[in-house]
């Protein structure tokens, strides 16, 4: 396979890290997950600009225009002959020698990609997947697509270690989002979802679910919600890159609602696949 390194095409085997660079040490980096429909990346100029949001909250200065990422990265997927998969790409803060503080300013950024087939995951989209609850423990700055996932990893296993799907994680009352899916509820037709704070990364399928809901002529409120209106929902979902609109049919041990796919859920499954 082929993969990009710092606007290089080269092959897996030829693309080496450097033990000093900051992301290994630090997690001192940006990244971004694009799905590839039948060989074409879905909103792919939506996810270069949120890594460049992200690199100006990290002070980190990006090297390539957007132009230039974009260019790179259909040359990849066509390189590699991609058609329904992901490209994984990031961006570290450079190689230097250990020490906290931003290395000097001819340390240069360190950029990768690469492509990896993936298939929609219809089954759980069609019968619904668990989640677990558990309590919210990351930074104050979720909104940043950084490296740092430790807490999203942790959050991650409890789910995987209970046999579920996705963890939703909690700030004390308050549902904030997955360890890597925004979260939506449906209660008596009218959907919610936390507010675009420095709390959730703003996900790129949660925006355009969003916009779907009001072409849809849904009511929905970017409103803070507590984890028992999360247990008492009609319909609970995940939004991400990945999993599309994932519907949530049972929440610890408890079902969501009657435990199968709801309504709302299933039309807007519907409707975000017309979209690629
Ligand atoms: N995760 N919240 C978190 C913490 C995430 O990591 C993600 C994405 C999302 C959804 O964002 P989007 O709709 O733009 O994919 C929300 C990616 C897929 C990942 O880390 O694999």
């Amino acid at each position: 396979a082929q993969v990009l390194i710092n606007g290089e095409i080269v092959t897996r085997i030829d693309a080496k890290v450097d033990i000093e660079d900051r992301a290994y040490q630090f997690g001192d980096g940006i990244y971004e997950v694009i799905r590839v429909y039948n060989g074409i990346c879905y909103q792919l100029e939506e996810h270069i600009q949120r890594l460049e949001r992200s690199a100006k909250e990290i002070r980190l200065s990006l090297p390539f225009s957007a132009e230039e990422f974009t260019q790179q990265l259909q040359e990849l997927v066509k390189g590699n002959q991609l058609q329904e998969g992901i490209i994984y790409t990031q961006v570290t803060r450079g190689v230097a020698p250990r020490y906290h503080g931003f290395p000097s300013d001819d340390v240069k950024p360190q950029f990768v990609a690469y492509t990896k087939d993936l298939p929609r995951p219809t089954a759980f989209m069609e019968h619904g997947v668990k989640a677990v609850l558990l309590e919210d423990v990351r930074w104050l700055r979720c909104d940043i697509k950084s490296l740092n996932l430790l807490g999203n990893v942790l959050a991650k296993q409890k789910a995987n270690d209970e046999g579920g799907f996705e963890a939703i994680q909690h700030r004390g009352d308050i549902v904030t989002e997955g360890s890597s899916s925004n979260v939506f509820l449906v209660q008596e037709g009218i959907l919610y979802t936390h507010p675009a704070s420095s709390l959730i990364l703003n996900g790129i399928t949660r925006v355009k679910v969003l916009e779907l809901c009001e072409k849809l002529e849904l009511i929905v409120k970017e409103q803070e919600f507590t984890v028992k209106d999360l247990l008492d929902a009609d319909e609970v979902f995940i939004t991400s890159t990945t999993s599309e609109v994932m519907p949530i049919t049972q929440i610890d041990d408890q079902p969501v609602g009657p435990g199968i796919p709801g309504p709302l859920t299933v039309k807007l499954q519907q409707e975000f696949v017309k979209g690629f």
